[in-house]
């Protein structure tokens, strides 16, 4: 994994499109930012928050990651800034509650949100942390190291039906069901405890046609395993409409997806945020029915090939943004 700048190690994705696309919004007021307020809803090493809050010398930042390693390098990082910073350990799902804590409302109150979704390149080199199929680990891959499911209960625990459903689902493995029966087969001799064992299994697991072809053999079952533990698909399903309607009109959402299940939630909430509600048919806009965003993206923007040889992370990234261009119409319950 490349290092980042000052050993920070993770380099941002997509760094100067996310600040062509959120500037606009964050300086519309004053040109150095000051009054706005824009959420790094996964703030991870800070990269993007650095560049943010260099740029614009009034911003205010609100850093979310549920990672306490990441924010204690963000908050190192950021030491400068640190009077116009809030970092708070937290989901993004819970961004209606960060943002009532922090003193803001919950909605139509920032001008700008981030999220940089997935795995950071300092989670995926702590090897100790077991979301590498390159390395033996523990198998752990939470994100939150104290949030209670780790792999290992995964993979020990769950009955062959639903371990064959995560890997279907979530990685979308089509030897799901072999790989689920091995597993099940092989923990009732001793447990799985480490990703080498996982790895060995799924050697053995999948056929031998098929592990030359498809990519590295473990790269889907890790994946899977990776968004149940961390529940990820969930909480993105559930932290997207409630950033909508965090944002005041002429607010910008950027969100950098990195597979296509992640990617697929951001576009239909998308699409269904620029869509109107006014009934189809109808010769003229409906009063409080005109759409509530418009899109800054056409289709998923792609990192170029020199960032990909930079970066390589960058390879499989997705970018989306909207702007809100109508208050929001119909008040949604925030927890
Ligand atoms: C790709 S990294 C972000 C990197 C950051 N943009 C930078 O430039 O350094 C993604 C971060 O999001 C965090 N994360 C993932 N899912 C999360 C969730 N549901 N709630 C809060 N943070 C989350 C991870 O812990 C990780 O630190």
């Amino acid at each position: 994994m490349a290092d980042g700048p000052a050993g920070f190690g993770h380099v941002p994705v997509l760094l100067e499109r996310c600040v062509a696309l959120l500037t606009p919004a964050l300086t519309r007021h004053h040109p150095d930012g000051s009054g706005a307020i824009l959420v790094d809803a996964t703030v991870g090493a800070g990269g993007h928050a650095e560049r943010f809050l260099a740029n614009l010398p009034g911003l205010r930042l609100i850093g979310l990651d549920r990672d306490p390693l990441a924010l204690d390098i963000t908050r190192t990082r950021l030491t400068r800034f640190a009077d116009r910073v809030t970092l708070l350990r937290t989901r993004y799902d819970r961004i209606a509650t960060a943002l009532t804590e922090t003193g803001c409302g919950a909605t139509g109150s920032v001008d700008g949100v981030l999220f940089d979704l997935g795995v950071s390149s300092m989670q995926l080199d702590r090897l100790e942390r077991g979301f590498s199929y390159a390395h033996d680990a523990p198998l752990d891959m939470r994100m939150d190291p104290d949030s209670p499911l780790t792999a290992a209960d995964i993979v020990n625990n769950y009955d062959e039906a639903e371990l064959a459903d995560v890997l279907h689902r979530y990685g979308e493995e089509r030897f799901a069901r072999r790989i689920a029966a091995h597993i099940v087969r092989r923990r009732a001799v001793t447990p799985l405890t480490r990703t080498g064992e996982l790895v060995d299994l799924l050697y053995q697991a999948i056929p031998a046609p098929a592990r030359r072809t498809g990519g590295h053999p473990a790269k889907r079952t890790f994946q899977a395993l990776r968004i149940a533990v961390n529940d990820e698909l969930e909480s993105l399903c559930r932290a997207l409409p409630v950033a909508l309607d965090a944002l005041t009109v002429d607010g910008r959402v950027v969100v950098l997806a990195y597979q296509s299940l992640e990617d697929r939630i951001v576009k239909d909430v998308f699409r269904n945020a620029v869509a109107s509600r006014t009934p189809a048919g109808l010769p003229v806009e409906l009063p409080g029915h005109a759409p509530e965003f418009k899109s800054l993206t056409r289709g998923a923007e792609r990192a170029d090939r020199a960032e990909t040889q930079r970066n390589p992370r960058s390879a499989g990234v997705r970018l989306r943004a909207l702007q809100r261009v109508q208050p929001p119409q119909q008040a949604r319950r925030h927890d």
